[in-house]
């Protein structure tokens, strides 16, 4: 991952008012920016280098018809880390600066208007303005990623995850359609970038490409479990987490995970397991044993995408302690639990979680020795089942979406990505 120390402000980074689950202090007036200043008029003040290079950005957008963007920039312009942010990208990639090349997402005027998002975009409140600007605003070249050959790829953006990473999206690369994000939404990049016109020395290094959709930062956990808790996009098998939602649920594990994000989380590894992995064992065991198991399912320390499970050394602490490293063979990609007594088919990789976490979907429980051993309502079946009460008709934790994806028309996307 880059760390976004080294590209935002560390003023930004520390400021936990541009996390979406923090309502962003209202007092930050949102003064429409002043396209073209003009300079000769004695109220107005000189504009800058900065100031110029922004008009320019607008006037891009303008020309190429993308007016909810352009509204967006000038509304992100108005605040204080908008316009800190805007910074950064101009010192980073004009000319004169460090020359590095960035790219922008910009979403077009029908994304908008498919999103659900009230216009005028100039005056969306500043948490939103923050997420839409950054969670489409890459530090690399996409060009050169747009047309490369096909493969699954994690695409860091300048949205910045309480511990200084950015937030990343999925996108699928490859011809002829070019490149794909998947998760956390579906959004099409279009394979020509911007006409920057006149504009274009002014902007170099800075790299615009049209999305059809507005890429929304990742849901919270039980948003994404009551929209994967009926998925059928697979085959009817293996299909849901309605029990696997109904678990955390019960044994309170859910509150242990749905704090994550709000601050100081390293990162977060979730292996879920489909409704099929809890077969035979729903009336096993009580709760501090489903807890434990459970507890061989998440990481709370560490994020690890699908691109580490190739590497031979990738491991992954789980909450209990066990170690999870992963090995593919002709059947698929599985991960393999150091209690020695499990492995489970990774059946789709990388659900994104608000806060920077992750979720992999998995066929089999991880760590189910817990039930067998631990006291009345064994596996075994020894003592008087437990009861942990799971909902086996499938109550999966209520959408509660977070403050940031509210003001959208939420679509998880949930792809087989393996
Ligand atoms: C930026 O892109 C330009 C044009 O594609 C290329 O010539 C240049 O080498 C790139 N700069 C960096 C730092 O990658
Ligand atoms: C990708 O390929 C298409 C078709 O060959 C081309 O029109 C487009 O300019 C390319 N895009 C980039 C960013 O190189
Ligand atoms: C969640 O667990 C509580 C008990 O802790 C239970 O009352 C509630 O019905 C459960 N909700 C769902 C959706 O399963
Ligand atoms: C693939 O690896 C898994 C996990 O070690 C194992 O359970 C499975 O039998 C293996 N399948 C084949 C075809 O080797
Ligand atoms: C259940 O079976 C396992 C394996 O056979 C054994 O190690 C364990 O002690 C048994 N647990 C109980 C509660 O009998």
């Amino acid at each position: 991952m880059i760390s976004l120390r080294n590209v935002l402000p560390v003023a930004l980074l520390a400021s936990s008012a541009i996390f979406p689950s923090v309502t962003l202090a209202q007092e930050q007036q949102q003064q429409a920016f002043q396209l073209a200043c003009d300079s000769t008029d004695a109220s107005n003040p000189p504009s800058t280098p900065l100031d110029d290079w922004i008009n320019s950005l607008l006037q891009v957008l303008h020309d190429n018809a993308k007016f909810a963007f352009e509204q967006v920039v000038v509304g992100f312009a108005g605040t204080e880390d908008g316009y800190d942010v805007l910074e950064a990208m101009w010192e980073h990639t004009a000319n004169g600066g460090a020359g590095e090349n960035w790219s922008l997402m910009v979403p077009s005027d029908d994304a908008f208007t498919k999103s659900g998002l009230a216009s005028p975009y100039a005056s969306l409140d500043a948490a939103t303005l923050y997420s839409l600007f950054t969670y489409h605003a890459v530090p690399l070249s996409l060009s050169s990623a747009i047309n490369a050959s096909s493969s699954h790829t994690l695409l860091e953006t300048l949205f910045p995850l309480p511990n200084g990473d950015g937030q990343v999206m999925i996108a699928e690369r490859g011809q002829p359609d070019g490149l794909k994000v998947v998760s956390p939404v579906e959004a099409k990049v279009k394979t020509d970038s911007l006409d920057e016109g006149s504009s274009s020395g002014t902007l170099s290094g800075l790299e615009l490409f049209e999305v059809d959709t507005i890429v929304t930062v990742p849901a919270t956990l039980p948003t994404i479990l009551a929209n994967l808790a009926t998925s059928t996009s697979t085959s009817a098998k293996k299909s849901g987490l309605a029990l696997y939602a109904a678990a955390l649920n019960n044994t309170k594990t859910l509150n242990t995970l749905t704090g994550f994000g709000s601050g100081g989380s390293k990162g977060l590894t979730i292996f879920a397991p489909v409704d099929e992995a809890f077969d035979g064992s729903m009336t096993s065991g009580d709760v501090a044993a489903w807890t434990k198991v459970l507890a061989g399912h998440y990481s709370p320390t560490q994020t690890l995408y699908s691109n580490e499970f190739a590497n031979t050394g990738a491991k992954v602490f789980m909450s209990n302690g066990n170690a999870i490293t992963f090995t593919t063979n002709s059947s698929g990609t599985f991960a393999v639990s150091s209690d020695g007594y499990s492995s489970a088919k990774i059946l789709r990789s990388d659900v994104l979680l608000q806060g920077g976490g992750v979720l992999h979907v998995v066929d089999t429980l991880l760590s189910a020795a817990a039930l067998q051993t631990a006291g009345p309502g064994g596996k075994n079946g020894t003592g008087p089942a437990g009861g942990v009460g799971f909902n086996l008709n499938g109550g999966a934790a209520k959408t509660q979406a977070g403050a940031m994806v509210a003001a959208f028309a939420l679509a998880v996307g949930f792809f087989g990505l393996i």
